[in-house]
């Protein structure tokens, strides 16, 4: 018999009431479920206890919740002050110290004391499923129910399934998120799930990037925030979250997948966990902060003179064509034959490669080159690179060409992919990988990381946008640049890139 979800009688325990605990015990109690709450440290449930009512209160005086609601949400969440109180519960959720012998005991002690069909429910973010159910006499009753914080604001929870879980105890945790009022998407109990999973491809490229010293750190989260259209750039993200939560993630997904190069962290990252530069929790990460707001980062004068005349490569002619169309609007002498004149700026718009293999491969004067970034299109703010040979002069005469009509401009150095292609051609290959490898479907994958990451579009519909095939092509190009695995695309991206379909696609 598995548990009623829908019943108004379902009574949960929650195990654990630090700051997961308190915001699954918020929403299960605001959506009539009388919650249970218990903590191994004294007093603390009973402190959990009154926190929630007090932002429950909060919630009231705002009119987001009216009194009737905030008595009522109050009078389902008691305190019990041992786990055998939790006998009668349909459901446990534990949200206690991640620690995988932890988490094993306190499931043993609570086999002991629950109903036979009651669910174990485990919030862990980095252990296995499996690991914790392997110390249950019943594994099939184990599930991982990971949200994030904070719980009631965060709308997404991942629904794992152990190997031995049953499917009827997944569904009924998947309908029990559903009626907290969440999304609720279900994964296979691999490294990091979906969301934690999803997430290596914006830091990790970042850093490489940074490592790289194609550009600096502000500039690469200019372009992802302003042209790529993300909330936060990775180096934002990486002082929120803190490099003490971030490079363990990174090192624990990459050593759970047994050195995946997709995955592989960064030095740079392991170097400020070492020297305590963490993020805004120290005040000084990336960036430092004052008062909670980071220090203004340099803004490159925008120079004023122009090319004399400009050469621009129609080897991707819709690219050649948009960038022809800003020469023309600035008033500057368009070449249009077929090689430029000895002194024109020539700009070349790659795909994945560098400026000096375009220049080289198109028979181009490294010096005279200057690459554009036109992925995303040229609205937003526009990246140009140089080739390591680039004069300076005319380096400065396409930055003032680009940004002639107000368009923000980064200037960066030579790197096989610029920053938003290699940034959003890793992101959309880890979802695929995670779709190939059937952790969720791939609906699923695309709601868990728009709500899970805040991401403008989730991978495969980032994919979609930008289009599978370029995607495929700046991997393969990156690839062959670095020879390394770590670019290697995904099979789901390759097959769907051929077929010519949406990377949403799953097998007949
Ligand atoms: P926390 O440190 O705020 O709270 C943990 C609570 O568990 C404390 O009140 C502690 O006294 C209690 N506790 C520890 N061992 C216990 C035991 N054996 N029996 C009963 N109570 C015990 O931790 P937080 O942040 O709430 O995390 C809890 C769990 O949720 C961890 O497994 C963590 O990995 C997971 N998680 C945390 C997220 C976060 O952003 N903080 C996000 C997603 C999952």
């Amino acid at each position: 018999m598995t548990v009623d979800i829908t019943s108004s009688s379902l009574s949960i325990g929650i195990v654990g009431t630090g700051a997961m605990g308190r915001g699954i015990a918020q929403i299960a109690a605001q959506n009539g479920i009388r919650v249970m709450l218990f903590d191994a440290l004294p007093g603390a449930a009973g402190n959990a206890r009154e926190a929630v009512i007090a932002t429950l209160a909060k919630l009231a005086e705002k009119g987001k919740i009216t009194a009737e609601q905030l008595a009522a949400t109050s009078a389902k969440l008691e305190v019990v002050a041992a786990l055998t109180e939790l006998a009668s519960a349909q459901v446990i959720v534990e949200a206690i110290v991640e620690n995988l012998d932890v988490k094993k005991q306190l499931f043993q002690q609570l086999e002991d004391i629950i109903a036979a069909d009651c669910i174990l429910a485990t919030n862990t973010s980095s252990l296995s499923v499996t690991s914790i159910a392997a110390a249950c006499k019943r594994p099939e009753r184990v599930v991982g129910f990971h949200f994030f914080n904070p719980v009631p604001l965060m709308k997404i929870v991942e629904v794992i399934d152990g190997l031995l879980t049953a499917p009827a105890n997944a569904e009924a945790m998947l309908a029990l998120g559903q009626r907290m009022g969440h999304t609720a998407v279900r994964a296979k109990d691999t490294p990091g799930f979906i969301v934690n999973h999803a997430g290596r491809g914006f830091v990790t490229e970042a850093l490489r990037i940074l490592g790289e010293g194609v550009a600096d750190f502000w500039e690469v989260d200019r372009v992802m925030r302003e042209a790529a259209g993300f909330r936060m750039g990775p180096f934002e993200l990486l002082d929120l979250t803190g490099m003490d939560v971030s490079h363990p993630v990174m090192e624990s997904v990459y050593n759970q997948y047994y050195q995946e190069p997709r995955y592989r962290p960064s030095a740079l990252a392991a170097q400020r966990l070492a020297g305590g530069v963490l993020g805004r929790k120290t005040g000084r990460g990336f960036y430092t902060y004052t008062n909670g707001a980071a220090e203004p980062m340099p803004v490159a004068a925008v120079p004023t003179a122009l090319p004399a005349s400009v050469w621009v490569s129609q080897a991707i002619p819709a690219w050649g064509d948009a960038v022809r169309a800003i020469v023309t609007k600035a008033g500057v002498t368009l070449e249009t034959g077929p090689a430029p004149s000895r002194d024109a700026l020539c700009i070349v718009t790659p795909l994945g490669t560098d400026a000096t293999t375009l220049a080289t491969t198109q028979g181009l004067d490294a010096a005279r080159t200057v690459a554009v970034d036109c992925l995303l299109g040229l609205d937003k703010r526009r990246t140009l690179m140089t080739t390591p040979l680039t004069a300076p002069g005319l380096r400065d005469a396409a930055h003032a060409l680009f940004a002639i009509d107000g368009t923000p401009v980064s200037v960066i150095r030579d790197s096989a992919g610029l920053i938003a292609q290699r940034i959003l051609a890793c992101i959309v290959n880890i979802g695929c990988d995670i779709a190939q490898q059937r952790v969720a479907t791939p609906g699923d994958i695309d709601r868990a990381v728009t709500l899970g990451l805040g991401y403008p579009k989730g991978p495969l519909g980032f994919g979609d946008a930008l289009g599978a095939k370029n995607i495929l092509a700046i991997l393969e190009s990156m690839q062959g640049f670095y020879g390394d695995p770590r670019y290697r695309p995904s099979p789901w991206l390759k097959r769907r890139a051929l077929l010519g379909v949406s990377l949403l696609t799953e097998e007949n």
